[in-house]
């Protein structure tokens, strides 16, 4: 056993600096996956044909294939066809984003079939318009009974957020991995990096708990 955190003391700031970076990417993907679900959902639930096969396409596509491919595609394909140059955290907000919004449209969808017909019709029958009731009446009451899946899906978000390594976006993993082949030592900043991403894991779950609380409290 050969365990020595002295070397890598000093990079400690170093890796730990790239939470910044992992929650910047995860919080504007998140943003971005947020509203692609719902649109996306509302496309599912709608009656236009066209846009109910639109959304079941890109979700089939986007949960089918791996976000790391989604990924490598955003950043080293897309230049090559469309003769732009995209930076690596963009890159990796859109691609989360991307394939997030697939993930949180089913929830979502999920969450709006749950919600009793009954208020839909109450809400039709008192002439309340479909984008209003839709807002006002049954989104609001879906997203109480999914918050325990979105913040599930938050969570899983910031782990594989991980993956932008392979793109050089400098987060947690790929601090710690540049920190092992400087010192020749993988395994402590590999364990830094793990405690790191664990400790944020237990504080989203704190606070989904939270919200989920107070949101019980408000009923
Ligand atoms: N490793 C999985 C994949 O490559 C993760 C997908 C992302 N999951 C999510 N809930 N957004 O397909």
């Amino acid at each position: 056993m050969n365990l020595d955190f002295t070397t890598v003391l000093p990079s400690i700031p170093y890796i730990l600096e790239g939470i910044g970076i992992t929650l910047q990417i995860v919080l504007a993907a998140t943003v971005i996956g947020f509203l692609l679900g719902i649109l996306l959902a509302l496309f599912k639930i709608g009656r236009i044909k066209l846009l109910r096969w639109i959304a079941d396409v890109y979700t089939s596509i986007f949960r089918g294939t791996p976000l790391v491919l989604q990924l490598m595609i955003i950043y080293y394909a897309i230049p090559q066809l469309l003769d732009i140059q995209i930076d690596p955290i963009p890159a990796a907000i859109l691609a989360f984003g991307l394939n997030s919004g697939a993930y949180i449209s089913e929830i979502i969808r999920g969450g709006i079939n749950a919600v009793d017909k009954g208020q839909q019709e109450a809400a039709l029958a008192l002439g309340i318009p479909y984008f209003k009731m839709m807002k006002d009446i049954i989104l609001p009451q879906a997203l109480k009974n999914i918050l325990p899946a979105l913040m599930n899906e938050f969570i899983t978000l910031n782990k594989e957020s991980a993956i932008v390594t392979v793109i050089g976006a400098l987060d947690i993993m790929r601090r710690a991995y540049v920190v092992g082949g400087s010192t020749f030592r993988y395994l402590e900043p590999l364990l830094i990096a793990g405690v790191i991403y664990y400790i944020m894991t237990l504080i989203l779950t704190f606070l989904g708990k939270m919200l989920e609380k107070r949101m019980r409290r408000s009923d």
